[in-house]
């Protein structure tokens, strides 16, 4: 057998013989067909950079990524919690996600999930509309990854109700489902200018190969 060589990357998060693992929060369980491994009594949880957009930015070297043990997280956009449940992962017992998605059907597949690792909370809602979760408590870093044409948006207005004063958020572009008759660049640049008006750009980066045009930014509130 080889050694297994581990290095921290973030908080939470760990590069294992050169791929990305998260401490599994429920030992045993996987959440899309993930590759598990045990390390000295610990269990990590690979984390797929062709199914997660935040590790497909981490292996191509994000140099800041806000998300660490006991946050509060705002998540627009959660489907069936693959990139959540690595989100989860990472806060541990002491942080919650409350995690906003549209689609019935998708968010039926998180329900199992949440329930065994009680730190995330399933919202069928619509992320344009936060009023009707107004009821959520401030958090620490809003993510949004709903791939419509006003995400950026939607990620500044959810931001300005739930958002604390000096944290976070992070919002994956896909440059195509907001112009495909735009270079993805020219996209990023406008996105860029929208984000601005509520935030500091502090870390941007593109997702080839792992997605096609696909920006990544790392934002901290004005
Ligand atoms: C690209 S997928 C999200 C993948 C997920 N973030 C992950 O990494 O595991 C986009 C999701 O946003 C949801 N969505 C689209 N419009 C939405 C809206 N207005 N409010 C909430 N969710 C929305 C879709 O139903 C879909 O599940």
């Amino acid at each position: 057998m080889t050694k297994m060589k581990s290095q921290q990357k973030f908080e939470g998060i760990f590069w294992i013989n050169n791929r990305l693992f998260t401490k599994n929060l429920v030992p045993d369980e996987r959440v899309y067909g993930e590759k598990i491994i045990k390390m000295k009594q610990e269990e990590f949880r690979e984390w797929d950079p062709r199914r997660s957009k935040p590790a497909a930015a981490i292996y191509k070297n994000l140099h800041q990524f806000p998300v660490w043990k006991g946050m509060k997280i705002l998540y627009l956009g959660a489907a069936s919690g693959t990139t959540v449940s690595h989100f989860s992962d990472i806060i541990g017992k002491e942080g919650l996600i409350y995690a906003i998605e549209i689609s019935e059907r998708v968010l039926r597949d998180l329900l199992p999930h949440a329930e065994k690792r009680k730190n995330i909370v399933p919202l069928l809602m619509d992320a344009r509309l936060p009023e009707n979760y107004r009821w959520v408590e401030e958090v620490d870093l809003v993510y949004a990854d709903v791939a419509i044409k006003d995400q950026s948006e939607i990620l500044v207005r959810n931001s300005k109700m739930f958002l604390k004063p000096n944290s976070f958020a992070m919002i994956a572009i896909k440059a195509r489902s907001i112009d495909v008759t735009q270079r993805p660049r020219e996209v990023y640049k406008q996105q860029r200018k929208i984000l601005e008006n509520f935030f500091h750009v502090i870390d941007f980066v593109t997702l080839e190969p792992y997605e096609r045009d696909h920006g990544f930014f790392v934002l901290k509130r004005k």
